[in-house]
């Protein structure tokens, strides 16, 4: 490792379910491409911990966390270059998300998209809130801000269902930074990846085990054969000109070819080419890619245990170098401490206040003017836009604690008070919680 820091970038892969060709192509084939970038080091782990949240089936858990550990090494994923790891067997990460737990602000979980569809479905059911909701759903994203912030990723790359995770473990690493007085953690960036291809599956729709429409990655080939030539078409005969529009035989080629065979196979697509014969043309073009990789995975299967090494010394060596020697600063920064050293007050930092002080406006003045947010502890609820006086953002906040303008919400997280733009959310907030902090503001107020 040189003596600059890589950019670290780190994707956790949930350990439910059979991987299939859809997890090939929109996760599995770019993220070992990424993996080779320089100046990186990569972290891929098996979120095994996750998936018993959704899966309680223990032999289920252990056949899918060998399936998937399988599929990234067939799939060309080297151990050598990158840390590749399995989530559980890191105790540190569940120590660390304990200390989470600590600082996480429950009404931040309480927004969680997951946990709220949860509650929302009860709802539609006249069920009680939290009906068939376990605790484990609910801090499913302290665990995950623990995964990413105990290797302090600078960067990580989700499906866009995941941005509020992303957006939470910041929320809860600047929370833990700010308690107990130090940056100990980076504070990670979500990277979305618009290109990738999301595949159609066998009825057109998107390739997804809730559809089960799915083509399993490594199927033995004369089952893929079947499988892609089950796929639905439209009815046109041989030597009718065909649509690629909308044609899932022609996507998932495309996802498999190159520029020229997908023009190609474009034009024989307008002169008219039978159904079956696409159809094997794109299950020649899907195997020869995927055929070295089943010989790999076939072979990786048949020695779990030589999978099982893998996995261990990937952990042993990333909990050596930054896990363990980590913690064991963490928990004498939050007051673990050996008692025969004597009580010493550093890095204690103001928690006890820091958790339960009342929102506070700041006003300060930067290069590009005086400006002014709002804070709620250590979280930033309102940031301000910037005024040529001091005055003018001292007479903002009188109105915004008086309460007697209509406050909204614009895009990209624009603040406008009676329609003039004053500021922007910041993170995990939205206007309602801005608005919870300055009414609890104005009851202060008012009871003092
Ligand atoms: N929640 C992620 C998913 O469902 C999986 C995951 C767990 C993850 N921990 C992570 C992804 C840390 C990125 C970083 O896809």
């Amino acid at each position: 490792m040189s003596a600059t820091r890589h950019t670290r970038v780190l994707t956790g892969i949930t350990t439910s379910g059979t991987p299939h060709l859809g997890n090939y192509v929109g996760a599995v084939r770019p993220a070992i491409a990424a993996s080779r970038a320089p100046a990186t080091e990569s972290f891929y782990f098996l979120a095994d911990l996750h998936s018993l949240i959704k899966t309680q089936d223990p032999a289920m858990t252990q056949r899918s966390t060998l399936e998937i550990a399988a599929t990234w090494l067939a799939a060309g994923l080297e151990p050598d270059r990158v840390w590749f790891y399995r989530q559980s067997d890191i105790p540190e990460i569940t120590e660390l998300t304990w200390f989470l737990t600590c600082v996480a602000g429950k009404g931040i979980l309480n927004r969680a998209h997951a946990y709220k569809a949860a509650v929302d479905r009860n709802r539609a059911d006249g069920e009680d809130d939290d009906a068939g909701v376990s605790a484990g759903l609910f801090m499913y994203p302290v665990l995950m801000a623990a995964d990413i912030l105990i290797f302090n990723a600078d960067r990580v790359p989700v499906g866009r269902d995941q941005i509020q995770h992303i957006e939470m473990a910041r929320d809860f690493g600047q929370r833990f930074n700010h308690v107990y007085g130090r940056d100990w953690f980076t504070l990670p960036e979500a990277v979305i990846d618009e290109q990738v291809a999301t595949l159609p599956g066998l009825d057109g729709r998107k390739m997804s085990k809730s559809y089960g429409n799915t083509i399993p990655l490594f199927v033995p080939r004369d089952e893929l054969r079947r499988l892609v030539f089950s796929m639905v078409t439209d009815s046109r005969a041989p030597g009718e000109p065909k649509d690629t529009a909308g044609s899932a035989v022609f996507q998932l080629y495309q996802a498999f070819a190159s520029k020229e065979e997908t023009a190609a196979f474009a034009q024989a697509y307008a002169d008219g080419i039978g159904w079956g014969e696409a159809k094997q043309r794109l299950f020649d073009r899907v195997d020869a890619e995927i055929a070295p990789l089943r010989e790999r995975y076939n072979a990786l299967m048949a020695r779990p245990g030589d999978i099982e090494d893998i996995l261990r010394d990937g952990a042993r060596r990333l909990r050596e170098r930054y896990a363990t020697p980590l913690l064991a600063e963490l928990r004498h920064a939050v007051g673990l401490r050996d008692l025969s050293q004597g009580v010493h007050g550093d890095a204690a930092g103001p928690s006890a206040d820091a958790v339960h002080a009342l929102p506070v406006f700041k006003q300060y003045r930067e290069d590009a003017g005086f400006s002014f947010k709002l804070v709620d502890g250590d979280v930033l609820l309102l940031q301000g836009v910037h005024f040529d006086a001091p005055r003018e953002a001292g007479q903002l906040i009188a109105r915004l604690r008086r309460g007697d303008a209509t406050l909204s919400a614009g895009a990209d997280g624009a603040v406008l008070l009676d329609g003039q733009v004053i500021g922007t959310l910041a993170g995990t907030s939205g206007l309602d919680v801005l608005q919870d902090a300055l009414a609890r503001l104005r009851e202060a107020e008012a009871a003092a």
